[in-house]
């Protein structure tokens, strides 16, 4: 903390999503962005731009960002998923209240350590879920909790993700690439496999999963770039449209600046699955069924939920704005209009929050932790396996929670 009284932040990882933390604590009175770090100082500068941010000190390393702030309060790491681990791990040591992007890491062994130490050093993170703080998602949990629709027996979702976010997965540099992002499950449904795990009350036993790249896959009739493309009508061909509820915009607004050159969504190089489905069986025996596919904009694309209860059902879709209830007893149908403001259906913001929380209040723990982040990786990692190897994956869990692959 500063002399002033304000929390001092550090921020590692200046794109895209960075500004969804930034443009919040630049209006704080009690936060103090102090450190900003990103490999390439050009991105730095502009987030900082974008987010109103001032009077914080530029880096091109992490590690000097330890050095030389003892007195950092807290740390956001917005970095590509595959550096997660390295970074995070001196920031836990040092007790930091920390928030870590989504997923937590590429790798069970990563996530392990992770969450070894944020248990070893009794430090509270915040992982990236941020539809946990959409009001819509919200709503969903406050009714399963209430009882109406009784306890979850199955649950149907789906993430049909936009033309824009589909071409960011399939052309950004650490994205398209198993290997840097961990996979599609991994980048875009991690949220969702927290949002299930968080409905059912339980944790979750197996996954079995099949799908790939079905839809973006080579073709020798395109060019490499667009502009040398003869096709007209292409989605891909400028910079798509951006799903409103994800917003994304500043993700959209920040490719603007940044993508100079569009490579073809076809014959760009990359492995990552455009076409996935999950199913998840629970400790309690519910269980899920999860679409990820891309490519869709319209009339109920983005995220939808149907839950499934003893006494009634919870349906929506997250662009729609609307919860829909029908209770079996009393045949009775209600609607919940939700009402999200900015970006992640209005999650964005309240996560940024959660982070302050954190920090003004040494006792307080958000829900959406380590463990949290490692039990959502499980499922992407073993669904990953099983759409490979042909199998399903069972997880035997030792005493401390931990998960082996059976
Ligand atoms: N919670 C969400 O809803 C949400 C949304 C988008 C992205 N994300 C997550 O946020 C993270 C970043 O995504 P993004 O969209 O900002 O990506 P991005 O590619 O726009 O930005 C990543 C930034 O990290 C910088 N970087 C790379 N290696 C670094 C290092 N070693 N040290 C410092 N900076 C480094 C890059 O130069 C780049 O500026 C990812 O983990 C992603 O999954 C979460």
């Amino acid at each position: 903390m500063t002399s002033s009284g304000k929390k001092k932040v550090a921020i590692i990882g200046n794109g895209g999503r960075s500004v969804s933390y930034s443009e919040v604590y630049a209006k704080l009175d009690d936060v103090e962005v102090i450190a900003l770090c990103d490999i390439n100082p050009e991105n730095t500068a502009l987030m900082a731009k974008m987010s109103g941010l001032r009077g914080y000190r530029a880096y091109t390393d992490w590690r000097d960002v330890l050095k030389n702030h003892p007195d950092l309060d807290g740390v956001a790491v917005v970095t590509p998923n595959n550096t997660h681990r390295e970074i995070v791990m001196p920031f836990i040591e040092r007790k930091l209240a920390v928030a870590l992007e989504k997923p937590i890491t590429t790798t069970m062994a990563d996530s392990e350590d992770i969450l070894l130490a944020a248990r070893k050093y009794d430090t509270r993170m915040l992982i990236g879920f941020v539809l946990r703080s959409a009001p819509f998602y919200k709503k969903i949990h406050e009714i399963l909790e209430s009882g109406v629709v009784g306890n979850p027996l199955s649950i149907q979702a789906d993430e049909l993700a936009s033309f824009g976010v589909s071409s960011c997965i399939c052309r950004s540099p650490w994205r398209r690439y198993q290997i840097t992002s961990g996979g599609s499950m991994m980048e875009k449904s991690s949220h969702d496999m927290d949002l299930l795990n968080w409905f059912s009350s339980s944790r979750p036993v197996s996954v079995n999963s099949y799908g790939g790249q079905r839809l973006f896959r080579p073709n020798p009739l395109f060019p490499k770039l667009c502009r040398n493309c003869p096709q007209e009508k292409c989605k891909y061909q400028s910079k798509p449209e951006f799903s409103l509820a994800a917003q994304d915009a500043v993700l959209h607004d920040f490719m603007q600046h940044t993508t100079a050159e569009q490579n073809c969504i076809y014959n760009i190089e990359k492995d990552v699955a455009d076409n996935q489905s999950v199913q998840i069986e629970y400790a309690n025996g519910m269980t899920a069924n999860f679409l990820l596919a891309f490519n869709c904009m319209g009339p109920r694309s983005s995220r939808n939920v149907h839950i499934v209860g003893t006494k009634g059902r919870i349906y929506g879709n997250v662009e729609e704005n609307s919860v829909q209830v029908y209770t079996n007893e009393d045949e009775h149908f209600e609607t919940y209009e939700i009402k999200p403001e900015g970006g992640h259906s209005g999650g964005n913001s309240g996560h940024a929050f959660e982070l302050v929380k954190m920090m003004r209040d040494p006792a307080y723990k958000p829900a959406q932790d380590a463990y949290a982040g490692y039990l959502s990786n499980a499922i992407c990692i073993a669904s990953d396996i099983s759409r490979l190897e042909g199998h399903r994956v069972n997880f035997r869990y030792d005493r401390d929670g931990f998960i082996q692959f059976v």
